[in-house]
Order: structure tokens, then C-alpha cells, then sequence
């Protein structure tokens, strides 16, 4: 497995996974392309065969990220998203997580008899128990309310008598699972802008930090402009990424090589 690590790999990613050993991969966070929305520089998606090798190479306990959407044909969603995420389901992956990515800047959409698409989903799929949980917190609104006579069910005991007492508000909770982004405006997602449809250096580096701990390997199999793999390399994970595209293969290279900490470490 070690000659794959930290390269940047053109070619089918069916193919290329195919020369992975099984249970090998902690993490991918990847964004398939979407519905034909986009021609890319010419490609092949057979999405069945890959999801059978990212359950195949996933480790125990280890996760997919699915970042996806679909198109409006003749004036209806299409549904691939879904249709995706119960096929992973069927061959045999937890629906851990339905995350919801929200664009703070979305397309600004021409009245089409609908309300502006403002999100896509971030399926999070698991083999198994998730293994690595890492979970972002944020703070309180209220830390430290006292509420005084407040009590609540308790269901952690399955009882329905509201009959457990309040503690007072805690600094910090689990974040929640729809998580807000700028697409494209920061220097980091800048470094992308020769590819159509970068996903946000933050997405890539929430999901990174949750789901895995350094020297962890980190799988984006259609991996464009290389945002996955740069910031794995940045938060000291293992990366391979892997595109058809011999152009965005260069882009994702050259994107990395800025971060380079060993001036002779190969990327390709
Ligand atoms: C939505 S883009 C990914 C963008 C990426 N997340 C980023 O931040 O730059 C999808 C990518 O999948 C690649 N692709 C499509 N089918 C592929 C396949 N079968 N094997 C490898 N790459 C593929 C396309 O060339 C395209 O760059």
C-alpha cells in the first residue's frame, strides 16, 4: 500500500482501487460528478463498481464522505443522490450521518418556480461502528444558565416521566450536522480555480479532523483539484488522490507542492 501513499494517481479510480489492498483506507471525502452536469475533461462513472471498492478498501470502522447533488431534469430532481446513498447502504455501509453542506454564496438562481438551491449533501457513510470520532464543538448560546426546576426525560433510561433535573447549560456542545461554507472566495479554494467544481478547503478539513487521527489515510478517488489531499497533507495524514484527468492531476500536484515540507517528496 505504501506506494500509493501521498501520490496524486491518474486513471480510472475503478481501476486504480482495484490494486489497493482490502481495509486499507481510515477515510474518503469525495464529490462525484453530478447527474452529467458537467463534462469535465471527458469521463466514465460507473458508480456501483465504486462503491463496491470503497467498501472493499475501507478499513473496519472507517468512513465515506459522499459530498453530493442532483440536477432538475424536466422539472424534477432527479434523485441520484438518494438512489446513491441507499445503494451504499445495500452493499453493505452504515448511513452514519445525512449531513447537509449550505452555501453561504449560492448561484443566484432565475425564477424557476422553486426557492433558491442553497445546499448539497454530505452523505457520511460508515463499515461498520464508526472507529475515530473527533467531533467539533461549539460554544453554548446560554453557558452557564442555571435552570432552576427544569427537568427533562430521561432517555438514555427509555423513561418517558419527565422526572430528571436540569444541570446548568454546558460551554461547549456537538456542533450540528448542517455545516455552513463560502464556495470559492478564500486563498485556499483560489488555488483551485482551474477546475469547474471545487468543494471548500474548510469541508475537506471538518471532515479530515472528525473522522481521523494523524498518520490516518485519506482516499479521494475523483479528487479534481486536489482540495482532499491537500488538507490531509496539511493536518499530517497520509493522502491518495486519484483523478481521470491528466490536467487536474497536474493542478492537484502543483496545488500540494506549495505545502511541500520535504523539498524531495514526489507527488505523482
Ligand atoms: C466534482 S469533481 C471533484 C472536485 C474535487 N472535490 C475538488 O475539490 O476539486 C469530480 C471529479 O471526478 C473526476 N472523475 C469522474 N469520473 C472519474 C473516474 N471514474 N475516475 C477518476 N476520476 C473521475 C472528474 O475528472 C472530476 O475532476
Amino acid at each position: 500500500m505504501t506506494e500509493h501513499l501521498n501520490k496524486i494517481i491518474e486513471g480510472n479510480c475503478v481501476e486504480v482501487m482495484k490494486t489497493f489492498e482490502s481495509s486499507s483506507i481510515d477515510l474518503t471525502v469525495t464529490s462525484p460528478p453530478y447527474d452529467n452536469l458537467r463534462t469535465y475533461k471527458g469521463y466514465v462513472f460507473p458508480f456501483k463498481d465504486i462503491a463496491k471498492e470503497l467498501f472493499r478498501i475501507t478499513k473496519e470502522g472507517g468512513v465515506v464522505v459522499w459530498v453530493v447533488a442532483d440536477a432538475t431534469i424536466k422539472g424534477s430532481e432527479t434523485g441520484t443522490s438518494f438512489k446513491q446513498a441507499l445503494y451504499f447502504k445495500e452493499i453493505g455501509f452504515n448511513l452514519h450521518d445525512t449531513m447537509i453542506f449550505q452555501k453561504t454564496n449560492p448561484i443566484p438562481q432565475i425564477y424557476r418556480k422553486r426557492y433558491n438551491n442553497v445546499f448539497e449533501y454530505m452523505f457520511v457513510f460508515s463499515k461498520g461502528t464508526v472507529k475515530t470520532d473527533n467531533p467539533i464543538k461549539i460554544d453554548c448560546l446560554h453557558a452557564g444558565l442555571k435552570l432552576n426546576g427544569t427537568t427533562y426525560k430521561n432517555y438514555s433510561k427509555g423513561e418517558q416521566k419527565r422526572e430528571k433535573l436540569a444541570k446548568p447549560v454546558k460551554k461547549q456542545k456537538i456542533k450540528g450536522n448542517i455545516w455552513e461554507y463560502v464556495v470559492g472566495k478564500k486563498a485556499e479554494d483560489q488555488e483551485a480555480k482551474g477546475h469547474p467544481a471545487p468543494f471548500p478547503s474548510a469541508l475537506a478539513r471538518d471532515h479530515i479532523n472528525s473522522w481521523t487521527n494523524k498518520g490516518d489515510v485519506v482516499l479521494d478517488p475523483m479528487c479534481g483539484s486536489g482540495t482532499t489531499c491537500k488538507v490531509a497533507y496539511q493536518l499530517d495524514r497520509e493522502f491518495i488522490g486519484i483523478d481521470m484527468s491528466s490536467e487536474y492531476c497536474e493542478l492537484a500536484r502543483n496545488r500540494i507542492k506549495q505545502y511541500q515540507r520535504q523539498p524531495t517528496f514526489k507527488f505523482e
